[in-house]
């Protein structure tokens, strides 16, 4: 019989989907058990944040503590943040309660339509079409990371992402079982975790390797296609390595808001301009006698900076919130990876804890 490809994904789904806390087995489903929306939208927030297997005791002691909808929206705030510590960006839990309360007040219960959960706050156009597909059976594309991996290796789309992402929700909508739209979202997901995995794919034990186009050319992992790496903007700048006579080093913490907020590290020149920035010994914040010792790159997300380092062994007037850090206590101070650099490029292995 000349299966289709939904079909296959369903019948290994069906024997190999993975036991989690939050998801009803494709047997009960086929019981007539019904997969409870408010479990489902919580475990779907809760994997917005970090893995499967770190939400699992997260979604366990909160569905213990809060078992329905109405229990979370008569929650106090506090105390679910309190829970959700560990997991990430407060906001998605401030989120999660605002959708609870409006829920039990506003709706009564969860709105059934993909259209009405992204109307919920912290629900986007994945968590509501997963939620909508696994509780209320919607017959909706679910496309997250696995899925795009999945579906791109399967028709080896050459498009590079993110303007691929729109040809797999084609895919998906052309091939999607209306009637086991969630079992076949949850399939697609576990295959991606599971077998068709970013390096080496088990492409052997895949259901689907004899449609995969990926695979019959020679590849699966050549998909998806990244975008071409945009060249950064190039800054530059200058940092100071004051040091003092026993070694000591003198840093500051950085402000609270801004690049690197927060951390400690040597005072340096600003490197908001781009390539024009002071390189030099005049922009340093005090006077002593600067000695150049090297240039470092780095890397920031929005741009790549050369920082010329500058060193001085001159007697310095401690200034105003900094502190010298002796030799012993440097490698434990909070010193982003570009301050390690600048210091190591004046004292090379400073910062380097030493093996016990
Ligand atoms: N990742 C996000 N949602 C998931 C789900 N329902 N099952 C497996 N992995 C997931």
């Amino acid at each position: 019989m000349n299966q289709t490809i939904a079909a296959k994904l369903l019948e290994w789904y069906d024997r190999q989907h993975r036991e989690l806390p939050w998801r009803v087995a494709p047997s009960d489903i086929a019981n007539g058990v019904i997969p409870d929306p408010y479990r489902v939208w919580l475990s779907e927030i809760m994997l917005q944040q970090t893995t499967v297997e770190a939400v699992k005791k997260y979604f366990i002691a909160f569905t213990k503590r809060w078992p329905t909808v109405a229990d979370l929206a008569a929650a106090d705030e506090e105390e679910v943040l309190k829970a959700w510590a560990g997991l990430g960006y407060y906001s998605r839990a401030r989120n999660l309660k605002k959708a609870a309360d409006m829920v039990v007040r506003q709706y009564g219960e969860f709105p059934p339509s993909q259209a009405g959960l992204a109307k919920l706050p912290g629900v986007g156009r994945y968590t509501s079409a997963a939620i909508a597909a696994i509780a209320f059976g919607e017959p909706v594309a679910v496309v997250d990371g696995n899925v795009e991996r999945v579906i791109t290796r399967l028709m080896a789309i050459e498009t590079a992402l993110p303007a691929a992402k729109a040809l797999v929700y084609k895919v998906i909508e052309q091939i999607l079982p209306p009637e086991r739209p969630g079992d076949f979202a949850q399939g697609c997901m576990d295959l991606g975790a599971t077998i068709c995995t970013p390096r080496r794919p088990k492409c052997i034990l895949c259901p689907l390797r004899g449609d995969c186009q990926g695979l019959a050319a020679g590849g699966p992992e050549k998909f998806p296609v990244k975008p071409p790496r945009k060249s950064k903007p190039k800054r530059q700048g200058a940092a100071f390595v004051a040091i003092r006579n026993d070694g000591a080093i003198l840093l500051h913490k950085r402000a609270d808001k801004g690049l690197l907020a927060g951390m400690s590290g040597v005072p340096v020149s600003d490197w908001t301009a781009r390539v024009d920035g002071a390189t030099g010994a005049d922009a340093a914040p005090f006077g002593a006698k600067w000695v150049p010792c090297g240039i470092v790159s780095h890397i920031f997300t929005h741009f790549e900076l050369e920082l010329h380092v500058h060193r001085t062994n001159s007697a310095i007037m401690t200034p105003k919130d900094m502190w010298w850090s002796k030799a012993a206590d440097l490698p434990h101070e909070a010193l982003p990876t570009v301050m390690k650099k600048a210091i190591e490029a004046a004292v090379p292995n400073a910062t380097r804890k030493l093996k016990p």
